[in-house]
């Protein structure tokens, strides 16, 4: 089962309008290649000239968030209708940074899965766990649950089109990537959890990408392991080394 490679950077709170299309330029042909789809996703407000950006381009844009209503008194939020319209494909749910600094939950990151899919957006849906729970080894139940959770009510037909972002929440920011093994081990059990979940079809189809300090140096061999199928990608994301992820 051959899975096309998807490279994506999460820009989080970086660049302003300017700075955004300043950056697509940048990396324009860096981040050509046929064989990967690579996407940006970016703040909110750089979303419309992001895509504007990009026209023409492999480039596909996501957004780092959303809220669940199409409409009304929901103040600060953007909906899932007006990331369509504006050309976004994909969108980040359930970052551990949504749910540690912004209090989001598995019951809403269900929630935002459900209504992504309905709404014709690509979920980029995250899981991981935190340095604690890798120490104390109860990191893979901890997965296992955040996997079941989120994926409540989620068609097959639904999951073979989702992309899952493992991220070790001690490897993001921090430097210090999950080795290929450690990252390809929790990759192949989410494999496996999808299998049980659903059927093998799925489990084959499902993409999902390792998340953490991935770099120009590192996303080669990390990359290399036949579970994992990408990256999302958070500060190499802001720099040309993005196109030597692109193309690792
Ligand atoms: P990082 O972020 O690559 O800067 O570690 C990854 C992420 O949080 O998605």
């Amino acid at each position: 089962m051959s899975r096309r490679r998807i490279i994506a950077g999460n820009w989080k709170m970086n660049k302003t309008p300017g700075e955004a299309v300043a950056l697509c330029n940048e990396l324009k042909d860096l981040v050509k290649n046929d064989a990967v789809d690579v996407v940006y996703c970016v703040p909110a407000i750089d979303i419309v000239p992001v895509v504007e950006a990009v026209k023409g381009t492999n480039v596909h844009v996501g957004a780092e968030n959303f809220y669940i209503e199409d409409k009304g008194a929901f103040t600060g939020e953007i909906s899932a209708p007006m990331l369509k319209e504006a050309g976004v494909e994909y969108v980040i749910i359930g970052h551990s940074e949504r749910r540690d600094i912004f209090g989001e939950n598995d019951i809403l990151i269900n929630q935002k899965v459900k209504k992504a899919f309905a709404s014709g957006l690509t979920p980029i849906m995250c899981c991981g766990e935190s340095l604690a729970l890798r120490k104390a080894g109860t990191y893979k139940e901890w997965i296992a649950r955040q996997i079941k959770w989120d994926l409540t009510d989620v068609t097959a037909d639904q999951v073979k089109t989702l992309v899952i972002a493992y991220e070790p929440i001690w490897a993001i920011g921090t430097g210090e990537t999950a080795t290929a093994d450690q990252a390809e081990e929790v990759c192949k059990m989410i494999r496996e959890i999808i299998a049980d979940l659903y059927d093998q079809a799925t489990a084959d189809a499902v993409r999902i990408q390792y998340g953490g300090s991935m770099n120009a140096g590192n996303a080669a061999e990390l990359l290399s392991k036949p579970n994992i199928d990408g990256g999302l990608i958070g500060g190499a994301s802001l720099k040309p080394d993005f196109g030597k992820i692109v193309n690792a």
